[in-house]
C-alpha cells in the first residue's frame, strides 16, 4: 500500500475503533500526519489525560506509553513498537536509587519523566524538560536529588543557584553525542543561524547556544522568530518538521548523530497492524505501581500547569 493510502486506512480504522493516536515530535513526518496530537513529553501526558477516546496508541517510547497508562488507567494503552525504549529511562533502577536515597535522606527526589514507572514509585515528583525549572523552583526543600539526566539537572541547577542539586551520571546517549566542535562547525557553516539546543546536550554545548529549551520550546521559538535560519540541537525530526512548517526559513541539524533509533522504530505498517489487532504492546502496570508512580506524575501536572 502507498503511504497516503495507508494513512487513510489508519485514519478510518482509528475513527471506527475510538482510538486516539499520540505521537512524540521525534516521530517521522508520516506518523505525525496520522496523529490526533503531536507534542513534547509534557504536552503528551496532559493530552493523554483529557483525550475522550477509550483507547490510545502511543507512537514514541515506552516511558511515554507508561505515563499515558498511569494517567488514564481505565484506557487501553498500546506502545506502537514493543522494542521502542528510551536508553536513558533504563539507566537507573529502583535498587540503585533506593541506595542513593538512603545516603541523602533529606533530599527531595526529582525524576525526569524519562524513567520507568517502577522507578517513579520511589520518587517525589516528575519533571519534563519544559517544566523542570518551574517545578524544582516550587519545591520547598532546597535539597534536590535530580535523576537520571545530569545534563538536564545541570541546566536546572544553573537556573536555580539557590538549590543544592545532587546529580548522578545518567543522560541521553543521543543528545550527549553533540560536541562543542559540532557547534563551532555548524556556526562557521551558517553564521546567520540561531543555535537552539535541548538541555539534554552537555553544559559545554548548551553554553554556546542562543537558546536552550525543550522540544516544544525550540519549535515555538523557531516558528515565532524573525531570524532566517536555525541550527537545531535536538533529534533530527525537529529540523524536518520545522522545515515543513516554515518553508521560508532554513533549518540545519546541529549534528547528524542526533538520530534516536528508538523513536524511529515505529512505522506506518506498525500502527496499521496494531489497529488490525496485530503487534504493538498493550501496557499493563500492577495496582501498586499505578498508585505510587501516578503520585509523581500528578504532582508534576499540579506544579507544572
Ligand atoms: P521533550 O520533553 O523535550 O519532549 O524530550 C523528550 C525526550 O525524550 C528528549 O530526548
Ligand atoms: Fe531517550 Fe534520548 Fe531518545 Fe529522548 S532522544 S527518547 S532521551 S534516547
Amino acid at each position: 500500500m502507498k503511504v497516503a493510502q495507508l494513512q487513510q486506512e489508519i485514519l478510518r480504522l482509528k475513527r471506527e475503533q475510538d482510538v486516539c493516536i499520540l505521537a512524540h515530535s521525534y516521530q517521522a513526518r508520516e506518523i505525525v500526519e496520522i496523529a490526533d496530537f503531536t507534542g513534547d513529553s509534557y504536552q503528551l501526558s496532559v493530552k493523554a489525560k483529557s483525550a475522550p477516546q477509550s483507547k490510545v496508541i502511543m507512537c514514541g517510547v515506552r516511558f511515554m506509553a507508561e505515563t499515558v497508562k498511569l494517567l488514564s488507567p481505565q484506557k487501553t494503552v498500546w506502545l506502537s513498537h514493543p522494542d521502542a525504549g528510551c536508553p536513558m529511562a533504563e539507566q537507573m533502577d529502583r535498587e540503585l536509587i533506593s541506595q542513593v536515597k538512603a545516603q541523602y535522606p533529606d533530599y527531595t527526589v526529582v525524576a525526569y519523566i524519562n524513567t520507568t514507572a517502577a522507578l517513579k514509585t520511589i520518587c517525589d515528583v516528575c519533571v519534563t524538560s519544559s517544566s523542570a525549572v518551574k517545578i524544582v523552583q516550587q519545591i520547598e526543600n532546597d535539597k534536590i536529588l535530580f535523576i537520571p539526566d545530569c545534563n538536564l539537572g545541570a541546566y536546572v541547577a544553573a537556573q536555580l543557584p539557590q538549590k543544592q542539586i545532587k546529580l548522578l551520571q545518567g543522560g541521553c546517549p543521543v543528545h550527549a553525542r553533540v560536541t562543542v566542535q559540532d557547534v563551532a562547525q555548524a556556526k562557521a557553516a551558517h553564521p546567520e543561524a540561531l543555535v537552539l539546543v535541548h538541555p539534554e546536550c552537555t553544559p559545554a554545548v548548551a553554553a554556546l547556544a542562543d537558546y536552550v529549551g525543550s522540544t516544544s520550546g525550540i519549535m515555538q521559538l523557531a516558528r515565532g522568530s524573525g531570524a532566517p535560519a536555525f541550527i537545531i540541537g535536538t533529534e533530527l525530526s525537529i529540523a524536518e518538521h520545522l522545515a515543513y512548517e516554515c518553508p521560508e526559513k532554513r533549518f540545519y541539524p546541529l549534528s547528524k548523530g542526533l538520530l534516536c533509533q528508538n523513536m524511529k522504530l515505529t512505522t506506518l505498517p506498525d500502527v496499521y497492524n496494531l489497529l488490525l489487532g496485530r503487534g504493538g504492546e498493550e501496557i499493563t502496570l500492577d495496582a501498586d505501581t499505578m498508585t505510587a508512580a501516578r503520585r509523581c506524575i500528578d504532582r508534576m501536572i499540579e506544579l507544572g500547569g
